[in-house]
C-alpha cells in the first residue's frame, strides 16, 4: 500500500473552540489534566485505542498514537470565542461538570483562556442574550473579523497550524435554500445587510475554511453541510466534518439498530426521551433549536434499518424523540428509551434503556479525537467532507452522491482503515 505523504506535526497546534461552555471547557480542562498526567483521557480513541496492523498472526496491535503521526497533547494551545466574557475557568465553574478540585489543578491555564468576541445573532439562539459580541455592517465583514482573530491567535501563540471546532449552542433550524447551493450565491448573501439565511456558525466556518483551517461541527446546525461550503473547502484544500457529536442516546441507537437488523428482528416503535438541566438543555427548550436537534436525531434509525428493503420488519416504525429541560440534573442527562420490537411470527417484546450519562464527559474525548484527526487530515492533504470521521457524529455529513453510514462498528472499521492507509499499511477486511 502506497504511503500517503503526511507533513510532520511539528510546532504548536492552535485549537479554537467556538463556544466556551460545558463541552469545550470539559475538553480543554481534561486535555490539560491528561498532559500533566493528572487524568486519564477515557473515551479517546487517539489516546487509548489500538489498531491491528497486518495479518492476524503477526500480532501487531500498536497504540494509535504511536503508529499514526498525530500532534502531541503538549503542543496544543487553546483559545476560543463566546458570547460571554467569562474566561475558561469561570465558564467551567458555571458549567459544573468537573469538580473544583480538578479545575483548580489547571486553574492558571484555564484563566488564561479569555474568549474572543463572538459572532452572534439572537434570532438563531433565542434563549441566550450575548454581551460579548462583534459588530460589523454585514456578515461578510463579520467573517473577515473572525479570519483576523484566527490569524492573530496563530501569530501570537506561534502556532504552526490551527483547527476550529464548533462547541457552541444549537442554532434554530435553518432549511437549505438557493443561497447554500453555490459559492457565488453564498458570498452575495453574506455581503447583503441582514441576510437571514446565514447563521453565525456558518460565518465562523467560512472564515476557518477560507483560511485553510479544518472545521468541525459538533452541533446539528446548518454550517458546513451544503454545496457552497463543499466548494470552498475544495478550493482551499481544507477538511470539514460534522455534524452533531454522537455521544449518548444516539450512540446507543447506532449500536442497537444494527443488532436488530443483523438478527432480522422487527421494530415497531422507539420512544426516546431526555431530561437535562445544563445550558444546552435550556437552549434546546426553544422549539427552533429543538427542531434542529430532532432532525439530526431522527435520521439514524431509518438509515440503518433500510425500511424499503425490509418493509415487513421496519416499514411501520413510530419514532419519537423528546428533550426536556430539567434544571436539577445539570449536565447529568438521563436518556430513556422504550423500544418495541417483535420476533418470530410477530410476537412483541420490549427493550428499555436508561442511560444515566454525563453529556460533556462523553463529548470531551470526541472533541480531542476530532481535533487531532482533522489536523492529521489536513497534513495528509485531505480536503472536503471527511466521511471517515462519521464515527463521531449523529448526522454524518455526506455529499449528494453518497448516503451516510450510521452503524458505529462500520464507522469504526472505516476510520481505522483510513488510518492504516495514511501510514501505508494494508486495510483489513477481517478475512484473515
Ligand atoms: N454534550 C453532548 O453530549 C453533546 C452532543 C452532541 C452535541 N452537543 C452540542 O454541543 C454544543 C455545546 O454543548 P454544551 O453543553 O457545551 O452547551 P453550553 O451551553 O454549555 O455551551 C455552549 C456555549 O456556546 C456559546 N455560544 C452560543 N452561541 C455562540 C456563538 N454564536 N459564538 C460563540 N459562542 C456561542 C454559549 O454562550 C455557551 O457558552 C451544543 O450545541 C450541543 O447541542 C453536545
Amino acid at each position: 500500500m502506497e504511503k500517503v505523504q503526511v507533513k510532520d506535526a511539528k510546532g504548536k497546534l492552535g485549537v479554537l473552540t467556538v463556544g466556551v461552555g460545558a463541552v469545550a471547557t470539559t475538553f480543554i480542562a481534561g486535555t490539560l489534566l491528561a498532559r500533566k498526567g493528572q487524568g486519564i483521557p477515557v473515551g479517546s480513541l487517539t489516546q487509548l485505542g489500538t489498531m491491528r496492523l497486518g495479518k492476524r498472526e503477526e500480532n501487531r496491535f500498536p497504540k494509535i498514537k504511536d503508529a499514526v503521526p498525530l500532534a502531541n497533547l503538549d503542543d496544543i494551545v487553546f483559545g476560543g470565542w463566546d458570547i460571554f466574557e467569562d474566561n475558561a475557568y469561570e465558564a467551567a465553574r458555571h458549567a459544573e461538570v468537573l469538580t473544583v478540585e480538578d479545575l483548580d489543578k489547571v486553574k492558571d491555564e484555564l484563566e488564561a483562556i479569555q474568549p474572543m468576541k463572538a459572532v452572534f445573532d439572537q434570532d438563531f439562539v433565542k434563549r441566550l442574550h450575548g454581551t460579548w459580541v462583534k459588530q460589523a455592517p454585514t456578515k461578510w465583514d463579520l467573517k473577515e473579523l473572525v479570519r483576523k482573530d484566527i490569524q492573530s491567535f496563530k501569530e501570537k501563540n506561534n502556532c504552526d497550524r490551527i483547527v476550529v471546532i464548533w462547541c457552541g449552542s444549537t442554532e434554530v433550524y435553518l432549511p437549505l435554500s438557493e443561497v447554500h447551493n453555490s459559492l457565488p450565491a453564498l458570498q452575495k448573501a453574506m455581503k447583503e445587510p441582514n441576510s437571514d439565511q446565514i447563521s453565525p456558525s456558518l460565518i465562523y466556518a467560512y472564515a476557518a475554511v477560507e483560511e485553510g483551517v479544518p472545521f468541525i461541527n459538533g452541533a446539528p446546525n446548518t454550517t458546513v453541510d451544503f454545496p457552497a461550503m463543499w466548494d470552498l473547502s475544495a478550493q482551499t484544500q481544507t477538511p470539514i466534518c460534522g455534524k452533531d457529536f454522537k455521544t449518548g442516546q444516539t450512540m446507543m441507537k447506532t449500536v442497537l439498530s444494527p443488532m436488530l437488523k443483523t438478527r432480522m428482528l422487527g421494530l415497531s416503535g422507539w420512544f426516546s426521551t431526555n431530561i437535562l438541566g445544563n445550558r444546552d438543555g435550556e437552549v434546546l427548550d426553544d422549539p427552533g433549536s429543538f427542531k434542529t436537534k430532532e432532525v439530526s436525531k431522527l435520521s439514524v434509525i431509518d438509515n440503518i434499518l433500510q425500511p424499503d428493503l425490509y418493509p415487513e420488519l421496519y416499514g411501520n416504525i413510530y419514532h419519537k424523540v423528546r428533550i426536556n429541560y430539567y434544571p436539577p440534573r445539570k449536565d447529568n442527562k438521563e436518556g430513556w428509551d422504550n423500544i418495541d420490537i417483535f420476533g418470530w411470527l410477530g410476537y412483541p417484546m420490549q427493550l428499555k434503556v436508561d442511560f444515566l450519562c454525563r453529556d460533556s464527559i462523553l463529548a470531551a474525548p470526541l472533541c480531542l479525537d476530532l481535533v487531532l484527526l482533522s489536523d492529521l487530515a489536513k497534513r495528509a492533504g485531505f480536503s472536503g467532507i471527511q466521511s471517515w470521521l462519521s464515527f463521531y457524529f449523529k448526522s454524518p455529513m455526506h455529499d449528494n452522491e453518497h448516503i451516510a453510514e450510521h452503524d458505529l462498528f462500520i464507522q469504526s472499521v472505516k476510520m481505522k482503515n483510513t488510518l492504516r492507509q495514511i501510514i501505508g499499511e494494508e486495510t483489513i477486511d477481517f478475512m484473515d
